[in-house]
């Protein structure tokens, strides 16, 4: 199979490298920066030079771009790889963005009698390095059974949550509770401090409790470093609160808390913490 993947950031290159060990793949590789397309080419992969060449031979298309509106210019800009993609070609898109706007990208898609469907993913870039991400598929069942082989080989758990769009709806909910949870745990760490818990004791102890999510364990090491290299930068989860907000206004639905993180992760963005893993939330609530 001809499997091309564009956008080789933190994720994508490393789900990239686990589909070179597909056997059944011939991968394609294309990127805006050429740092991550070279090494990529070192290890097998056909290198391309720009989206419509990258994608002319291709059965399955997979993007892991930053946000809907370099999705959206990758895809359909001048330039764009959908109308080069051959009829029946089906593009797969990994990125976190909002369910309306991964339908709107589902519909362009098919007028140009091309298939879509949206498998954000869920684990950061451990698990994208190690192959065990889980994958959040919308769309249908046909185009699932063709995908799932691939998925397989760069994650663990796949699940088949809906029709398109469906993928990107459940990723809202995962990204709303990693958010709030990493303030709440911060902002608790932070009066644990204040009341003589050492930083270190905290951060021994409170990720091992039934009150604390599964990922915290791994975030206090970073607080206990002071070093926040990034897994999944912070000007990310601030897109995702942002495109949250969007859809809870679209659904007419109020999310009081989400809200607040939202503007908890925007100053932090603002101090220039964009670039660091979203972690460092604790350092921006200890110190502005
Ligand atoms: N990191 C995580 O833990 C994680 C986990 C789950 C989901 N996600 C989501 O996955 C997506 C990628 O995340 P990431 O962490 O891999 O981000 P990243 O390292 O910042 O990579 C972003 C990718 O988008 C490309 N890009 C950015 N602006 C572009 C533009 N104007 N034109 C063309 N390409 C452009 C980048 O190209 P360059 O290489 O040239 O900059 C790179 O390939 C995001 O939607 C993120 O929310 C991330």
């Amino acid at each position: 199979m001809n499997v091309t993947f564009i956008g080789l950031g933190i994720m994508g290159r490393r789900m990239a490298a686990n589909l070179l060990d597909n056997p059944d793949v011939t991968l394609t590789v294309c990127n805006r920066s050429l740092g991550p397309v070279a090494e990529l080419e070192a290890a097998g992969a056909r290198a391309a030079d720009d989206w419509t060449t990258a994608v002319r031979d291709a059965d399955v298309v997979f993007t892991m771009l930053a946000s809907p509106d370099v999705v959206e210019a990758v895809a359909f800009g001048d330039g764009g790889f959908v109308a080069a993609m051959r009829d029946g070609a089906l593009w797969v898109d990994c990125s976190t963005v909002n369910p309306s706007f991964s339908r709107r990208m589902a519909e362009r898609t098919r007028e140009h009698g091309r298939r879509f469907a949206d498998a954000p993913v869920a684990g950061t870039r451990q698990p994208a390095e190690e192959g065990t991400l889980t994958f959040l598929v919308g769309g249908d069942s046909a185009d699932y059974q063709r995908l799932e082989p691939l998925l397989r080989s760069m994650g663990e758990k796949i699940l088949h949550v809906g029709d398109t769009g469906q993928g990107a709806s459940f990723k809202m909910l995962v990204n709303a509770m990693l958010a709030q949870s990493m303030a709440v745990y911060s902002e608790t760490a932070l009066l644990g401090e204040k009341l003589g818990f050492s930083r270190d004791f905290l951060m021994q102890t409170l990720p091992g409790l039934p009150v604390s999510a599964p990922f915290l364990a791994g975030k206090a090491g970073l607080i206990r470093q002071g070093d926040y290299p990034p897994q999944f930068p912070l000007e990310w989860m601030h897109k995702d609160l942002h495109l949250l907000a969007l859809t809870a206004y679209e659904h007419d639905q109020p999310m009081h808390l989400a809200n607040l993180a939202k503007e908890l992760y925007a100053g932090a963005k603002q101090a220039g913490r964009g670039r660091d893993d979203f972690a460092a939330i604790f350092e921006y609530l200890d110190n502005g």
